[in-house]
């Protein structure tokens, strides 16, 4: 197949990650007979620097007219004044509202060589293997901010067909594994989290009548997440918990450089990023675990194009890589890491078959 990529590298480890992600789907290319065709844009402070604005006029274009968005990361401490006119992280809102992707599919699966890297005892860890679908397009990320000097405000809103097609999307993916909905909110406290719940609810016995949906507040889901993570499947939750819960699933699987996000709306064209960020204080060392990046174009080689074989391989490759005991400082621990983001690179393209 021929396809266009949008490629946004962005900050700190970003085009590094990119760089790495590119030549895995370069040798998938190769082997398999496809053409992806990449054009490289710029996002967030790289943006700023260059244009003055963290998502350019260009870069939405090449968006607009690609077949699916690869993102590196974006961020870093030379644009984190927090009374800076423009910010990287407004770069990726941008681009995420833009694009329409309201759906991020955040996989947190454990691959069993690396319970060890994981803060969690082994014991918990076995047969972990979570799906967290987090709303990406709405909420408190996008209502209304207020600020003056004795007073600050984010507005938090939620519309109901937000709701609706967000739980429509995990329900579906629980219908494909175990038929199971854990749904996320603050209902206890928060007007947004009962409007959620009751959506969530209706849309369910309307709709889904065989997933079965279990509701849980943020603050146990966090607690559970570490105490019982096996026991969870697919979990859907608005904006800011996603965020905060995916950081904290991360840890489940060793680190965050291992693991991808795919975002996706009512089209085939999706985001796709590792889920770490851009890693300031290693940038450019060639550190960085490129795993969560690579991971994450097995996730478009899927659900953009619909390429299963090339996506199975990929993740065969990362697992056997991973098995084979080659491992980046981020799982390994400084002194004991055998390669870095270009070796692992290498040893994943060498497994690629
Ligand atoms: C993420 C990141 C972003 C978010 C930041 C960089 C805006 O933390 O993708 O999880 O909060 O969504
Ligand atoms: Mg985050």
């Amino acid at each position: 197949m021929e396809a266009l990529i949008a490629v946004l590298p962005g900050d700190g480890i970003g085009p590094e990650v990119c760089t790495e992600g590119l030549r895995v789907l370069d040798a998938v290319a190769d082997q398999y007979g496809h053409q992806f065709k990449c054009s490289e844009q710029l996002i967030g402070g790289a943006a700023i620097d260059a244009t003055g604005n963290p998502f350019p006029a260009d870069t939405r274009a090449a968006c607009a007219e690609s077949d699916a968005v690869i993102l590196g990361a974006v961020g870093g401490p030379k644009w984190s004044d927090p009374n800076a006119p423009v910010r990287p992280e407004q770069g990726i809102l941008a681009l995420r509202a833009n694009l329409e992707v309201f759906a991020n599919i955040r996989p947190v699966k454990i691959i069993d060589a690396l319970t060890d890297a994981s803060p969690i005892k082994a014991d918990r860890l076995g047969g972990v293997d979570i799906i967290v679908i987090r709303e990406l397009t709405g909420g408190i990320y996008f209502g209304k901010k207020t600020r003056d000097e004795n007073l600050a405000s984010d507005l938090c809103i939620y519309e109901r067909h937000e709701v609706e097609r967000i739980i429509r999307v995990a329900a579906r993916l629980a219908g494909e594994r175990r038929g199971k909905l854990c749904s996320i909110d603050k209902a206890n406290v928060l007007e947004t989290s009962r409007f959620w719940r009751d959506v969530t609810v209706r849309t369910m016995e309307a709709e889904f009548p065989d997933i079965e949906i279990e509701h849980m507040l943020v603050d146990a889901a966090a607690m559970h997440l570490i105490n019982r993570p096996a026991t969870f499947d697919v979990m859907v939750t608005e904006n800011m918990f996603g965020d905060i819960l995916t950081d904290e699933a991360s840890m489940l699987a060793g680190s965050m450089g291992m693991l991808p996000s795919a975002s996706l709306g009512e089209t085939r064209r999706g985001l796709y990023e590792p889920i770490h960020g851009s890693a300031p204080d290693i940038a450019g060392q060639g550190l960085a675990n490129p795993c969560g990046m690579i991971a994450s174009i097995a996730m478009m080689l899927r659900l953009s194009f619909g390429l299963d074989d090339e996506s199975a391989a990929i993740e065969a490759a990362i697992d056997s890589t991973i098995e084979d005991g080659i491992r980046t400082a981020d799982i390994a621990g400084v002194d004991h890491a055998s390669t870095g983001t270009v070796g692992m690179t290498d040893a994943i393209i060498q497994r690629l078959h």
